[in-house]
């Protein structure tokens, strides 16, 4: 879908012409440049050896740091010749300029043909300044910004000697149990493919032989986040129109946009383990799609298929792997250990290695490492850049496009600058740490900004109290979380401090390793005594601002009934403090919508907006219809839900279907408040009947524009067959003629529609 902005006619002409011109040569380019590229691989695979073209198969995670002296016994020895001896081809979490060049070095200068090594680590929403973590960044709806910041990320870890990043995660999740729901873009596949596209374009740059590009990865292939019960690593037993129209589409976008690498997941997808899917690994992604990259496990997941009894011993493993079309093994040791066997045995065909290490090199002279392999260890580089001021200014912007005001009754927000007496109370008010959020890279310890310090920037007529610690100590990433519910002594303070303010605020909601991977929760509400706090503070003080800090929807049923306001402030990075102040004072407007439904109860999880309807959607006078005898079926907070200080109106609803290939449809929105603030438009469509049910609605297409008060918008969407078809159940992309509604609107429940004929 494509959007004009009608009252801001741009030359149109102009520009497409100029493009063509531009995309003709570089494609020129591109194509000698990859003719080149192709040569040089090939001459490398006919000088290797079939154990090193085994080696670049293989990734470890670092086994020796440059520091310590050079190994001389164990598995680090063995690592350490095997770098020299050529039979590595990546490693992971070896970061530093210093680091990477030592490891490096001994790659290119003592390896027979002086490969260079892939230098990979998850930099997720930041390297060392921490962005919004991605499921917050997606809230913005903001594509420039997310580019920017995968952007940002890979210029601080390119300056740290990586070259390659394990993001963007593109699952698509329906399941806020699922700790990863964190590490992606929510539920949508239309919304989901634009940020994989986004983030994917940030991390790899216009050129990826520049020195601060790096390769991006596309996982985890496929349906991760559809892990039964939303507990990670669990089973995923789809059907192909889930798989097709959900599932794959955010992966095919990030292939659209020449991502470089993919990662297999952990889970069995209807019953096949991923990592050993030739369907999805050759058929649809390197032969259908035509991805010319390279394909990594995920960790340990190549010897997992033996557990999920696919594979009898890790020698078939490696076999039913390489077959299927994985090309790298991270940190199974199924390749490096068996596939020569296999090659001998001729159950592994030699081309099927050689077509496997060619990927691998091409990704590797894309990004310039044949022609300069230290050009990402420059240690003056990475003094400058890491943690550069710029990024932390960007970093506060991006924070304060990810906050989703979900609540705000008689407008108690924006505070008041002049307001007296604020109460600040919860566990999260004071936290440097856990804003980071989970999969932080190097952010360092305690670095982000807390709402404390951020509101202190605002009004010195502010007290703290915690009230209470939902967590014992200070949890490294793997530790277990020792959940406090017991200890309620800082609750009396806290009601005090409440009953003599005018105005609480309180920060409450979930530690950052309580999201994440292997993070499933089978409970949503406020982990701990938060709960009992907010309760009990209500008691005293009904002036409630709940600012919330998480890493996936929760369930807030009691809170939305009763607490005025309540800000989603997810775990926003390095800048989260100076983000919700200015939020809650006002000098932001919030704008940011949801990109996850936020169920009432969890017994109604899966919930999603696109969803089926069934033959008895009700309401009917009988009890025999969809629903739950105990609770709504209707979301607490449905997706593309999000407020802001000011109001906006939508009106004009007009679909020109003329031309049949390229549907009209205009609306008029209004900023009828008093404050300046920007507004995301979401357009739905629903094929009314069609030959395989279609969802209630699917979002298509989406703007987003400020608006200052008064001022009005004319939108125009453009509406072709890629939004209105649909893959059938043998993956086939159809489109057919019929009836189609569209609606348009501020979320997926409020909007305007209109129906018209698709002819044929
Ligand atoms: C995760 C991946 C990650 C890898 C390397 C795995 O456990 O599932 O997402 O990229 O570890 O750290």
């Amino acid at each position: 879908m494509s959007l004009f902005l009608v009252t801001k006619i741009k030359p149109l002409t102009v520009i497409t012409i100029m493009l063509c011109v531009q995309i003709v040569f570089c494609q020129q380019q591109v194509q000698d440049s990859s003719k080149y590229i192709e040569q040089k691989v090939d001459s490398i695979v006919k000088l290797m050896t079939l154990d090193e073209k085994i080696g670049q198969m293989n990734q470890y995670v670092e086994f020796w740091k440059s520091t310590d002296p050079i190994p001389t016994e164990g598995e680090a020895k063995k690592k350490y010749n095997q770098v020299k001896r050529g039979l590595i081809g990546a490693v992971l979490n070896v970061k530093g300029a210093t680091e990477v060049r030592k490891l490096q070095e001994l790659a290119v200068y003592e390896s027979r043909l002086g490969i260079p090594l892939l230098f990979g680590a998850d930099v997720i929403h930041g390297y060392q300044t921490q962005f919004p973590i991605p499921l917050a960044e997606a809230s913005s709806w903001d594509l420039s910004v997310i580019e920017k910041s995968a952007r940002i990320a890979a210029i601080e870890a390119s300056a740290a000697g990586l070259n390659w990043t394990f993001a963007p995660m593109v699952d698509i999740s329906r399941d806020a149990r699922w700790g990863r729901v964190m590490e992606g873009a929510g539920e949508d596949p239309h919304l989901g493919s634009a940020i994989a596209n986004a983030r994917v374009k940030g991390f790899q740059g216009d050129n990826l032989s520049f020195n601060n590009t790096i390769a991006a990865c596309a996982k985890h292939f496929a349906g991760y986040g559809f892990a039964e019960a939303g507990r990670d690593y669990n089973t995923v037993d789809v059907g192909t129109s889930t798989l097709y129209n959900v599932i794959l589409p955010p992966f095919k976008s990030a292939v659209d946009q020449n991502v470089q690498t993919f990662m297999t997941s952990y889970n069995i997808l209807n019953g096949i383990p991923t990592t050993g899917d030739a369907t999805l690994l050759r058929q649809i992604l390197k032969q259908k799609w035509q991805f010319r990259g390279f394909v990594v496990s995920d960790w340990g997941s190549g010897e997992q298929m033996v557990d999920h009894g696919f594979a009898k011993n890790k020698a078939q493993a490696a076999e039913l792997s390489a077959n299927a079309g994985l090309d790298m093994d991270m940190e199974s040791y199924i390749f490096i250990n068996h596939l020569k066997q296999a090659v001998k045995n001729n159950s592994v065909r030699i081309e099927v290695v050689n077509e496997a290490v060619r990927r691998i090199l091409r990704v590797k002279y894309k990004l310039g490492l044949f022609d300069d392999p230290f050009q990402y260890c420059d240690n003056d580089r990475e003094k400058t850049m890491i943690g550069h001021e710029d990024h932390e200014k960007f970093a506060l912007e991006l924070a304060k496009k990810s906050i989703v005001l979900l609540k705000n009754k008689q407008n108690i927000l924006p505070i008041d600058k002049k307001q007296k007496k604020i109460a600040l109370i919860g566990p999260l008010a004071d936290d440097k740490d856990n804003p980071l959020g989970n999969w932080r890279a190097q952010a360092k310890k305690n670095s982000a900004v807390s709402v404390l310090e951020g509101l202190r920037k605002y009004t010195n007529d502010l007290n703290f109290q915690k009230g209470v610690d939902f967590v014992s100590g200070t949890p490294e990433f793997g530790d277990k979380l020792d959940i406090n519910m017991t200890n309620k002594t800082g609750f009396r303070e806290a009601i005090q401090l409440a009953k003599n303010s005018d105005i609480v605020i309180m920060v409450l909601g979930e530690h950052a390793l309580q999201s994440g991977e292997s993070r499933s929760r089978a409970k949503l509400g406020l982990p701990g005594l938060q709960q009992q706090l907010l309760e009990a503070i209500f008691e005293v003080n009904t002036n409630i601002v709940l600012v919330l800090m998480n890493g996936r929807p929760l369930t807030l049923t009691w809170a939305d009934e009763h607490v005025p306001a309540i800000l989603e402030a997810w775990h926003l990075g390095s800048q989260s403090g100076n983000a919700i102040a200015q939020v809650l004072f006002g000098d932001h407007n919030p704008g940011g919508k949801l990109t996850m439904t936020f169920p009432r109860s969890v017994g109604q999880i899966p919930i999603y907006y696109n969803h089926y309807n069934t033959g008895r959607p009700g309401p009917l006078e009988t009890v025999l219809y969809s629903r739950y005898t105990d609770e709504s079926k209707e979301p607490l907070y449905p997706f593309g839900h999000g407020l802001s200080y000011t109001s906006f109106a939508y009106s004009d609803l007009k679909i020109d279907s003329t031309d049949n290939d390229n549907i009209k449809v205009s609306v008029t929105v209004k900023n009828i408040g008093e404050m300046g603030g920007e507004e995301i438009t979401q357009v739905y469509i629903c094929d009314i009947s069609a030959s395989v049910t279609r969802p209630v609605k699917e979002l298509k297409g989406f703007s987003k524009f400020f608006y200052e008060p008064n001022e009005s918008r004319k939108l125009e969407f453009i509406i072709t067959d890629k939004e209105l078809g649909f893959y059938n159940n043998l993956g086939k992309f159809v489109v057919e003629p019929g009836e189609f509604e569209i609606m348009v609107g501020t979320s997926s429940q409020k909007f305007l529609s209109e129906k018209f004929i698709k002819k044929k």
